[in-house]
């Protein structure tokens, strides 16, 4: 069933299926930080990684949100959609944090009147940069309605996780999304990977980070930290 390695990211390793329209994702123990010039291993974090997306990704499914997630097959590894990545990063804020606080000298953990989209362009030797809805039209990243869908999927995200963390105890501050086209039929749905690498997650009575600020801050341990953020997923089941 694990056929060829078709890609190998900061944090997956993705390889073909017997189906063309299936990948394999397997989840990496490493972690990288400020475009990769920060990195580590966690043992565990791989397995705890796949664990939480795909309760995630059920869990958005469930609630209307179209997404590459088809089922786990094992510890680190789940099957998924294959699709065509939109080249942008879809970052949705309801907390002044990380990038954002400090491009705007705004103080981190100030609240957001609404929540606020911002893109960036997908280009790691470019760092990804921040990017302007005139320059997706530019430089014809994703069509006019394209990005319609984009933003009424990652305002639904939205709405559904911060639900279902505050019910947890826990406030969703950021969080990045990626969209792509299913080869199969050329629905855009929500890819990549929903977890604490890419959401910031914020205990509300303590304030602990229970996401990857940990590492990229030198804050403990990162596999404890995930971890205790499954249990208390697992809670909620
Ligand atoms: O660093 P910044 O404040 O822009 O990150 C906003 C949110 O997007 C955070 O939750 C972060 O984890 C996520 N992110 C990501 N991958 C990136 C950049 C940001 O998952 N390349």
């Amino acid at each position: 069933m694990k056929r060829a390695m078709l890609y190998e990211g900061k944090a997956k390793k993705v390889y073909r299926t017997d189906n063309p329209y299936e990948l394999l994702i397997d989840y990496k123990d490493e972690a990288t930080a400020y475009n990769a010039e920060k990195k580590a291993v966690f043992v565990g974090k791989g397995q705890l990684n796949n664990a939480i997306s795909s309760i995630l990704f059920t869990m958005l499914h469930e609630a209307g949100v179209d997404n590459h997630f088809i089922r786990k097959l094992s510890d680190t590894e789940q099957l998924v959609s294959a699709v065509t990545i939109v080249p942008l990063e879809v970052i949705v804020r309801n907390v002044a944090a990380g990038s954002m606080a400090k491009r705007l000298g705004l103080e981190e953990g100030t609240p957001l009147s609404q929540p606020i989209i911002e893109f960036c362009y997908k280009r790691d030797d470019l760092g990804d940069p921040l990017v302007t809805e005139d320059h997706i039209r530019e430089l014809q990243l994703a069509t006019e309605s394209e990005l319609a869908l984009i933003r009424q999927s990652a305002a639904k995200v939205n709405d559904v996780l911060s639900t279902y963390f505050d019910a947890l105890g826990i406030q969703l501050i950021d969080f990045k999304l990626e969209f792509g086209h299913k080869e199969e039929n050329g629905q855009l749905v929500l890819a990549d990977e929903v977890s604490p690498d890419t959401c910031r997650l914020w205990d509300k009575e303590t304030g602990e980070r229970l996401d990857k600020d940990v590492f990229r801050r030198d804050l403990g341990d990162l596999s404890t930290t995930y971890q205790k953020l499954l249990e208390r997923l697992g809670a909620a089941q």
